[in-house]
């Protein structure tokens, strides 16, 4: 059984399908008022927002409901967005290895649980999803939390969304940049990235969620250390972090390039994930790119027929590259021959794009 605020949800097996309303309202007479809705998930997950069918078996039937989550309150329809409470810890760990200032991608968003607390700790947040009511909801979790002037809301396809965000503007039509403009979801979201060419200021961002004590030593050890990942820079990666971390009095972080970039790419769809990976091939250009490149932080499925070097390889396929020192991370067993994994690795120098002189004629000018 799985809660999520005021709904109870269970997967009923076949062979008490008979049962099923005397269980749900034994369900329910015991937890009310904490519960007042149960629900029973029909068939298989299909559909590419990964939100179940649900049949209503005692209750009222509104699925709208408020969750916390360490310090964060998300609200959710749970009949219309993904939820899994049982990711709390994972949302925990990966977001304790961010650093107030990071630029955080997030590929398949969700209402937020990633997102909101990366704003929460001063991160500036992009965040995506291709089901339109989890970006309304991440919006509105955006709000609920005073966290809007650090998250960019998108809805759009991880793909096409990765590559609107890293295409380096046209200094002549800006064609590009208004085109990732034009397809957000709100106008603080066009607004923000109109505010992220021309606004030089920091705000001073308090600190609402402390992951300290919960880094990943090693992965932050690693983070903190490793210049495998480092490319070529026109600015010291240090001159703009200290430049993010600036402190004055104005509204909202500073404004970043993505295309200059990105500290944290964030990709929790675990039964498709490392499908996207392609679209890392050449994303970045080395040209304009500043600093270490970005921490990739894939999700996936590894079943008993596989393992971790069977997924490595299918990682560095789709990459066309070869990662070095992945760290896998095991965050649940989702079914006795199925566990969830995170991959995390730098992406390889080898991805990065080198400019034809044409091109950067062109951009140049
Ligand atoms: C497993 S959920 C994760 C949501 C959130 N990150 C979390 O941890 O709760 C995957 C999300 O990816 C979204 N999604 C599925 N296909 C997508 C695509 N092609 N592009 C962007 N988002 C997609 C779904 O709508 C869903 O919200």
């Amino acid at each position: 059984m799985n809660f999520a605020g005021h709904v109870a949800h269970l997967n009923i097996p076949d062979d008490l399908l008979a049962y099923k309303d005397v269980i749900a309202k034994v369900i329910y007479d015991k937890n009310h008022p904490r519960i007042q809705t149960v629900v029973n998930k029909v068939g298989a997950i299909s559909n590419e927002f990964r939100v179940p069918q649900f049949e209503i078996l005692a209750g009222k039937k509104d699925m709208v409901t408020e969750v916390k989550q360490y310090g964060a309150t998300f609200r959710l329809d749970y009949g219309l967005v993904y939820w899994n409470s049982r990711l709390e810890h994972e949302h925990i760990r990966l977001v304790s290895l961010f650093k107030k200032g990071d630029v955080i991608c997030d590929m398949f968003a969700g209402i937020g649980p990633f997102s909101i607390p990366a704003g929460q700790k001063g991160c500036v947040v992009y965040a995506n999803d291709l089901n339109p009511d989890s970006i309304l909801y991440l919006k509105t979790n955006a709000k609920i939390n005073k966290v809007e002037d650090y998250i960019f809301t998108y809805n759009m396809d991880a793909r096409v969304f990765m590559q609107s965000l890293m295409a380096v503007p046209d200094p002549e039509t800006k064609s590009k940049c208004q085109f990732v403009a034009a397809n957000c979801c709100s106008e603080e979201m066009v607004s923000g990235n109109e505010h992220s060419t021309s606004n030089e200021n920091q705000n001073d961002v308090q600190e609402s969620f402390d992951g300290s004590s919960m880094v990943n030593t090693s992965a932050k050890r690693r983070q903190e250390t490793s210049n495998e990942g480092d490319v070529a820079c026109q600015e010291d990666a240090n001159q703009t972090k200290k430049r993010n971390n600036k402190k004055v009095k104005s509204s909202g972080p500073l404004p970043v390039k993505p295309w200059e970039h990105i500290d944290h790419v964030l990709m929790n769809l675990p039964a498709s994930a490392l499908q996207f990976l392609d679209c890392f091939d050449g994303l970045v250009h080395k040209r304009y790119w500043k600093g270490s490149l970005p921490w990739i932080h894939c999700y996936c499925f590894i079943r008993s027929s596989e393992s971790e070097e069977s997924i490595l390889c299918e990682a560095q396929n789709k990459l066309n590259a070869k990662i070095a020192e992945p760290i896998f991370h095991r965050v649940r067993d989702v079914a006795p021959n199925k566990a969830m994994f995170c991959l995390s690795f730098r992406l390889p120098v080898e991805c990065l794009k080198e400019e034809t002189e044409d091109h950067i004629r062109s951009v140049d000018g």
